[in-house]
């Protein structure tokens, strides 16, 4: 086999390992053994596909920090929710955020995020589709999620609980792959928090580029400042 067919071959398995992963129907014990399995090639594989979500997301992060945030990036604390190795996390610290925890279903994804250094501490065996009972309300600025609102992962009510740990004022920032934005209702999911005032769409970008064989949606939520909160932001 030439090298250029061994691209390929690598390329179509690595695309092969992502369509898997979108059969697990959320269901965690499914998803824990496959992300052990796929754990120390899953870096290699996402960057043959051209996965650029990770960037994306830090970059919003970038943005609403110095549109909206008063406090230095340095001092902004931000939750990694699905974290996995860390991709988003590296981008993160490029950009000069230094307070950055993670958690992640699967404890050898976690354990490569623990071994970029960039987090201040990473948890393992936490399932997004539950509550995070670990985490106290309103402890970050920024909780970000990047390839975890995607088919056969998590749910889109799983938003409740990442509004939830964020603090009033702060954002939510998440990708959602184009079709399990579609195949989840998750819009129909956004306008209940809405409605319920957990959530505010604040900022969305439309199709943009994810992975090689599909765009995503990267949405931008405000947590609403609860009336009698102090707070340093501006309204
Ligand atoms: C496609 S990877 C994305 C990882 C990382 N955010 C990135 O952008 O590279 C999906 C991650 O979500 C985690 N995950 C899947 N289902 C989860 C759940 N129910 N709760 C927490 N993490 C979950 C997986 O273990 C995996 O690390």
């Amino acid at each position: 086999m030439n090298t250029l067919d061994q691209q390929t071959t690598s390329e179509q398995a690595a695309r092969k390992r992502i369509k898997d992963s979108h059969t697990l129907d959320a269901d965690a014990s499914r998803l824990a053994h496959f992300y052990r399995g796929w754990a120390p090639s899953y870096d290699l594989d996402v960057g043959r596909d051209g996965y650029c979500g990770p960037k994306i997301v830090a970059e919003l992060a970038g943005a609403m920090q110095t549109a909206y945030l008063a406090r230095e990036r340095t001092a902004i604390a931000i939750l990694d929710a699905g974290c996995g190795t860390g991709l988003v996390g590296v981008q993160l610290e490029r950009l000069g955020f230094q307070l950055i925890d993670g958690l992640d279903l699967s404890e050898e994804m976690a354990e490569r995020a623990r071994r970029t250094r960039v987090y201040r501490q990473v948890r393992g065996g936490v399932d997004l589709n539950g509550l995070l009972s670990d985490y106290s309300s309103a402890s970050f600025d920024i909780t970000v999620c990047c390839g975890v609102f995607t088919l056969g992962h998590v749910r889109p009510d799983a938003l409740r609980e990442l509004a939830r740990v964020t603090r009033p004022n702060g954002f939510v920032i998440v990708s959602t792959r184009k079709s399990y934005a579609e195949t989840a209702s998750f819009e129909d999911e956004v306008r209940s928090l809405q409605n319920a005032g957990i959530l505010i769409p604040a900022q969305r970008l439309n199709d943009g580029r994810y992975v090689a064989e599909e765009d995503a949606h990267y949405w931008v939520f405000q947590v609403p400042k609860k009336a009698s909160a102090p707070t340093e932001e501006r309204p």
